[in-house]
């Protein structure tokens, strides 16, 4: 049944612009500030020029690495705590997991140095104060760009975790998609297929509500058709362009729903299976989306929007899509034997992301 009632909110500013480095002193002004980014040599020259244009930075973390971990933050040292202090504003320039550290550095990790501290206080604290984070996504995909929360994993225990508060939405998303150029194909593909689970997700969704679906089905219009064209033509500024666009729409979408059971079976399959965010929580879609036909006249409509009047020849279709994309539909394929997997999907419902499945 329809929601008479609703809310939507996102508060993070977006700017498009055809170089990021242009609006950083609009953005940042002549505030302190620190820079969140890889290690990587294009990052690195990133991080000169924007020195360059706003001079010295209080605080540079460009060790990022995947999937943010507890050890990581842990690590960080008394004269680091002190430089990330002096920051009132972050630049976050990379995909999710520089996005999700920036997050987690603007939240207060240098008053609260261990991060299980720091992830209960932000459950339980109305504001946070937090800095300022401006957002550069060189992926299209993390949709952390418009979210208030990042993933945090405790990899010694297997565990994952989300630090989420209202005060972490980035201030201002800087959306440039001559970033995204040069990403590598597989970089391309697993992020793009995280912004349609996003898309998807949010769609059979309990939370999904008119707005999110508007975004949700344009995103996932966009990323069928834009994304195997993109896979043939990885320098195509104007397919680089439309998958920006989408995957913001998608990250609008979710940022109101959250996500389902799509990301919640992809964490223990990330964790124990060492397959990457975008594939692991993209390659049980159509499984997904046949157990959410029927549940929900809403959801079907909305669905219908995207794959036309037969559900079930859609979630086919989106499977056909997948084996285009050389995605395995089979977990076998990712070495998750049948009852392993069977154990994630039954675990994966009855948590948080899953009860958010409009058929859990
Ligand atoms: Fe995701």
């Amino acid at each position: 049944m329809a929601k008479r009632e609703f809310t939507f909110f996102n508060p993070t500013k977006l700017v498009f612009c055809p170089d990021y480095s242009e609006s950083l002193r609009c953005h940042v002004g002549t505030r302190d500030y620190g820079i969140v980014t890889y290690p990587d040599a294009f990052f690195s020259d990133a991080v000169d020029q924007i020195q360059g244009i706003l001079g010295k930075a209080v605080f540079v973390a460009t060790d990022i690495t995947p999937n943010p971990d507890f050890s990581y933050f842990n690590a960080l040292d008394e004269e680091r705590r002190r430089d990330l202090a002096k920051a009132e504003a972050l630049i976050a320039l990379g995909g999710g997991s520089v996005i999700d550290t920036a997050k987690v550095f603007a939240a207060g990790l240098e008053d609260r140095p261990d991060i299980r501290d720091l992830l209960n206080f932000a459950s339980q604290s109305p504001a946070l104060h937090s800095k300022d984070i401006i957002a550069i996504p060189t992926t299209a995909g993390t949709g952390s760009e418009v979210t208030s929360w990042a993933t945090v994993w405790d990899s010694e225990s297997g565990r994952k975790f989300s630090l989420s508060h209202p005060d972490l939405y980035p201030k201002v998303a800087v959306l440039d998609a001559s970033l995204t150029y040069k990403l590598p194909p597989r970089i391309t593909l697993a992020s793009g297929l995280d912004a349609l689970s996003h898309a998807l997700e949010s769609v059979w969704n309990i939370n999904a509500n008119p707005i999110s679906s508007n975004y949700a089905v344009r995103a996932s219009r966009i990323i069928i058709e834009t994304l195997p064209s993109l896979m043939n033509n990885p320098e195509n500024a104007r397919l680089r362009q439309m998958m920006l666009q989408a995957a913001v729409f998608s990250g609008l979408a979710f940022s109101n729903t959250k996500t389902a059971l799509a990301h919640n079976i992809s964490y223990p399959v990330s964790l124990n299976h060492n397959l990457e965010h975008g594939i692991a929580c993209s390659f049980t879609l159509p499984l997904v989306m046949r157990r959410a036909i029927g549940s929900d006249t809403v959801c079907d409509e909305t669905l219908r929007e995207i794959f036309g009047n037969d559900l079930h020849n859609g979630a086919d279709q989106l499977e056909e899509f997948l084996c285009n994309l050389e995605i395995s539909t089979d977990p076998d394929d990712y070495g998750i034997p049948a009852t392993t997997f069977k154990k994630y999907l039954n675990d994966a419902l009855t948590g948080e992301r899953g009860r958010n499945f409009i058929a859990a």
